[in-house]
């Protein structure tokens, strides 16, 4: 079930109230954040390193459970449920909600193994559902062509840009509902961090994107909606082109003019 907004026509994919995050007494990471993420759009996460863009988007697959979280405080509602219930299936979570990390790391497998693990470890045998689903993933990840003919090669024979296309695709092919990147071309070069965000664009028809891009220039380049985030506080959030064309908060025109972070 997707949650209709007040409005009734845009959709929204999560519903944050009153999110707060400790990892300790003196330090709370994430303070009273609320927000509402657009459904089929692409909602940035920016601000200096430390603000807690990966903390939050931690928190909306529950990776935080493996860390350190001292006390966390709030909402966070995913299809009509607060996921931070006790009860939420995790793993049916995660499994909705896919997550690329900075650097690719491909599992020391091949190409298709790598795309295939998930569903493999899921159960699933059938040689042909398999395969298709295989195609289907790395088409979407801009990758088939460049690799359907050495889908037996190790995944470590490709180029950064490919390998993190790869680790996409293997998030792909368990057909979550929204993708989750943290800073995802930060190891890349110009040409494969261009490729990735141009398939950004496509993916945003069919998949709830949530990014922390790591640099305000590619936040501008992508966002449908931007967060700025400084020291744990959501400081300001709208639509990409009023956030960084008319910011509200001097914090945030100072940031994205460059004058910290
Ligand atoms: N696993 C952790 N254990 C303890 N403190 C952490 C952990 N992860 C992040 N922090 C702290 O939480 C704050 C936010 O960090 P983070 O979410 O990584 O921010 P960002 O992704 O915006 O750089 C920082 O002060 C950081 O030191
Ligand atoms: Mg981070």
């Amino acid at each position: 079930m997707r949650v209709p907004n007040v409005n009734g026509d845009i959709m929204k994919e999560f519903i944050i109230k009153n999110l707060s995050l400790r990892y300790s007494d003196d330090n709370e990471s994430l303070r009273n954040i609320s927000l509402e993420i657009e459904s089929k759009a692409i909602t940035v996460l920016f601000g200096p390193a430390g603000g807690g863009k990966s903390t939050f988007l931690r928190v909306l697959n529950r990776l935080n459970d493996l860390a350190d979280v001292k006390e966390m405080k709030g909402e966070v509602i995913f299809q009509g449920q607060n996921i931070l219930d006790p009860k939420t299936d995790v793993i049916e979570l995660r499994r909705k909600i896919g997550m690329v990390f900075s650097r690719p790391v491909p599992l020391p497998l091949s190409i298709y193994d790598n795309v295939a693990y998930g569903l493999v470890m899921a159960g699933e045998k059938n040689k042909q559902k398999l395969d298709h689903a295989v195609e289907q993933a790395l088409r979407q990840s801009f990758l088939w062509d460049e690799v359907n003919d050495r889908l037996k090669d190790s995944a470590y024979s490709l180029s950064g840009g490919q390998q993190q296309r790869v680790c996409l695709a293997r998030v792909l092919a368990l057909e979550p509902e929204v993708v989750m990147l943290d800073e995802p071309t930060s190891a890349l070069d110009p040409i494969a961090t261009s490729n990735i965000e141009e398939m950004l664009g496509e993916l945003k028809q069919q998949y709830t994107i949530i990014i922390a891009p790591h640099n305000v220039q590619q936040a501008v380049r992508v966002a449908d909606y931007a967060a700025f985030f400084l020291m744990g506080e959501l400081i300001e959030f709208g639509p990409g082109k009023e956030i960084f064309h008319t910011p509200r908060d001097k914090r945030t025109s100072d940031y994205i003019t460059g004058r910290y972070g």
